[in-house]
């Protein structure tokens, strides 16, 4: 155990110098910026919990207030009115809830189409393949409503390909598979700025995925978010709601009982945040809370 232990801080000396992204710069950067006015509330897939539905519901003024679901990430020939996620939020007490969906910019460039989002108070992305809100929705009049939600004092979320595209990094953006990390789509909608979101990333196994995205562009705050768990950001302050994890990788290392230095990959770092932990996205450092304290082990 020492030896191992006495081997993985020589290899933290010399692999800082080799790999540039773990310099302290990085994590010193005050560059992630989310929303300051509104809420983000980015969940990792396969979205379960009553929890994180009613924490949409009630950022975006409770239960009449108007929630646009957009499905378009997920492929389907068409929608109608009763997508699940819709559905869901109906279910759950939301009063008007309305599906908003084309493929095409043209139509997303339009007035008409545009209408909903006019007063809406929360939207929502669903899952499916980012690139294809990209290709839907980026540069039109849709895209800019979006953003007047946000502007509005209202709710972005998403999950899944919905939670990726509110990074300005579009992790996975591939029009070929959602393998490639880096790929023909890099661009999100960056509702969070300078930053990278994955999903799904516990149930497949995605722990090591993000640093293809940080190789690439060391400057990014990388945060994985599992299923059915969510970060809630409103200005820096970012907060974990859910079942079970978010992945930060910020160039850093904190661990809930205290300990630091038993890591084997130093280039590779990353840590583990649950429910109830909070995170200063500007400072990029956890919040040292009741929640976060060690269990005195
Ligand atoms: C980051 O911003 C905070 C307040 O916004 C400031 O106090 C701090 O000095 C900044 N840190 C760096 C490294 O710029
Ligand atoms: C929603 O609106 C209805 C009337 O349209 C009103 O009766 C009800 O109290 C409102 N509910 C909430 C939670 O504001
Ligand atoms: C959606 O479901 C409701 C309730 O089951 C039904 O009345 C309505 O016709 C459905 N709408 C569509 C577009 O399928
Ligand atoms: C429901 O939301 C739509 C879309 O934002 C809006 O146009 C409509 O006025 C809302 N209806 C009510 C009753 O608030």
């Amino acid at each position: 155990m020492r030896l191992t232990s006495l081997f993985s801080v020589a290899l933290a000396a010399t692999t800082a110098l080799a790999f540039p992204y773990t310099k302290s710069a990085t994590r010193d950067s005050n560059t992630t910026v989310g929303p300051e006015n509104g809420h983000l509330v980015i969940v990792g897939g396969n979205l379960k919990s009553e929890a994180i539905y009613q924490r949409i519901i009630s950022l975006a003024g409770g239960y009449n207030a108007s929630i646009v679901v957009v499905p378009t990430a997920g492929g389907e020939a068409s929608y109608d009115q009763n997508f699940s996620t819709a559905i869901t939020f109906r279910e759950l007490g939301a009063t008007n809830v309305t599906v908003l969906h084309t493929y095409d910019p043209a139509v997303a460039d339009t007035d008409d189409f545009v209408a909903p989002l006019k007063s809406a108070n929360a939207i929502f992305f669903g899952g499916g393949r980012q690139w294809r809100l990209v290709d839907a929705y980026a540069g039109t009049k849709t895209e800019t409503a979006f953003n007047e939600v946000l502007g509005r004092g209202g709710v972005i979320s998403g999950s899944s390909a919905g939670a990726s595209i509110i990074g300005s990094f579009l992790a996975r953006g591939d029009t070929s598979g959602n393998d490639i990390l880096v790929g023909d789509h890099t661009v999100g909608f960056g509702y969070l700025k300078n930053a990278a979101i994955d999903q799904h990333v516990l149930v497949r196994n995605r722990h090591f995925d993000m640093f293809q995205i940080l190789e690439v562009q060391p400057e990014l705050l990388g945060i994985a978010i599992d299923e059915d768990t969510a970060v809630v950001v409103h200005g820096n302050d970012a907060e974990i709601v859910g079942s079970t994890y978010a992945l930060i990788y910020d160039g850093g290392f904190w661990s809930r009982d205290g300990s630091g230095g038993k890591y084997d990959l130093p280039e590779k770092k990353f840590y583990f945040l649950k429910a109830g932990d909070k995170y200063d996205l500007g400072a990029r450092k956890v919040v040292e809370t009741e929640a976060t304290g060690g269990d005195e082990l």
